[in-house]
């Protein structure tokens, strides 16, 4: 029986030689110690010895027991430990890295000029209003006087569709779309999105305005140059000299064009204002008394001022852009600018 001893620890200790990792020495323990194993065997057959023999049998057994569990387990620690340490340096993580940025979008310098307009237009007490932009010919030219020979309706200006139907040309039927649902007084603005065939640096057939109006008993021409002064300073800046020239449209009467000092050369002169020192910026007007006469308003009663401007063209004012084509060509090293 202590020959078995022997022979069965040399077996355990060839097998802890040959272990490379902590499940090979963990597979000894369960091989060798269990409960069942060739160890507890010994330990049983301890029973049918005689008391002398059992007892130095049984003390060999239970060193040798704790040899082989003290270098098992000792091995054990250690692989356990190097194991740990490899895959912790394998995982490691460079902290100082630079991190990976998530893209952000950002706001479309039309889309940021037309809230602008918005917030300053609603903080004086006007609302939003909307018109389809696919449009009837009535509504873009006719009811806002503009007669059949004007060269505005020309094939050459507008996209018409089919009789009678155009893409609207510009904000102004808004205008009579709801007067012709409402009544006095009015303060609106009509942003949106417009059409003509025309197409190069400073044009697109595509593009954006904001129409407005103000409609109530007693609005004077001065009421109009005190709200678009105003709009203008607010949206330029304080100190932006803004003037009023005589001008044309058939839905005012009378009209006028703003201008502002040129925002590029404070008025000295440059390419951008053409040397004048000043930058058309909308059209503006009385509305006429035909327009008036198309949705029934009362004109003796009633008067007001309306006007129009191009979105694009303030965006290209204000960010010092030169071709208004790049709006609209989706350059995300052109977008991410703004
Ligand atoms: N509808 C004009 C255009 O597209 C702009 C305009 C001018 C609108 C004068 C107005 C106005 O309401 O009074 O060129």
């Amino acid at each position: 029986m202590k020959e078995s001893l022997e022979i069965l620890e040399r077996e355990i200790m060839n097998g802890f030689k040959a272990a490379r990792s902590a499940v090979d020495i963990d597979n000894l323990k369960k091989k060798y110690l269990a409960r069942k194993g060739p160890l507890a065997a010994l330990i049983k057959e301890l029973a049918g010895l005689p008391a002398e023999e059992r007892r130095i049998l049984g003390e060999a057994i239970n060193e040798a027991k704790k040899r082989i569990e003290g270098v098992l387990d000792d091995a054990l620690a250690t692989l356990r430990g190097a194991e740990k340490s490899e895959r912790l340096g394998k995982e490691r993580l460079d902290v100082t890295l630079p991190g990976r940025s998530l893209p952000s979008g950002r706001i479309h310098p039309v889309t940021s000029v037309t809230s602008e307009i918005e917030d300053i237009f609603t903080s004086l007490g006007f609302e939003i209003a909307e018109g389809p932009e696919v449009e009837l010919d009535y509504y873009n030219f006719e009811a806002l006087n503009i007669p059949k020979d004007h060269p505005a309706r020309d094939m050459q200006d507008t996209f018409y569709l089919s009789g009678g139907v155009c893409l609207r040309t510009h904000t102004s039927p808004v205008q009579i779309r709801v007067m012709e649902k409402r009544r006095p007084p009015l303060r609106v603005i009509a942003p949106g999105t417009v059409y003509r065939r025309d197409s190069d640096i400073t044009h697109t057939p595509m593009f954006h305005q904001v129409e407005g109006f103000m409609v109530d008993e007693g609005v004077s021409f001065s009421a109009l140059k005190g709200v678009l002064t105003h709009f203008l300073h607010r949206l330029f800046g304080e100190d932006t000299g803004v003037r009023f020239r005589p001008s044309f449209f058939p839905f005012t009467e009378p009209s006028a064009e703003v201008d502002i000092r040129c925002v590029m050369c404070a008025g000295k002169g440059c390419r951008v204002c053409k040397g004048s020192g000043w930058l058309e910026i909308l059209g503006c007007g009385m509305i006429h008394p035909n327009v008036f006469k198309s949705v029934d308003y009362d004109y003796g009663r009633y008067s007001g001022f309306a006007f129009g401007l191009g979105i694009e063209r303030i965006a290209m004012l204000k960010h010092g852009i030169d071709d208004i084509r790049l709006f609209f060509e989706n350059d995300i090293r052109f977008l991410r600018q703004f």
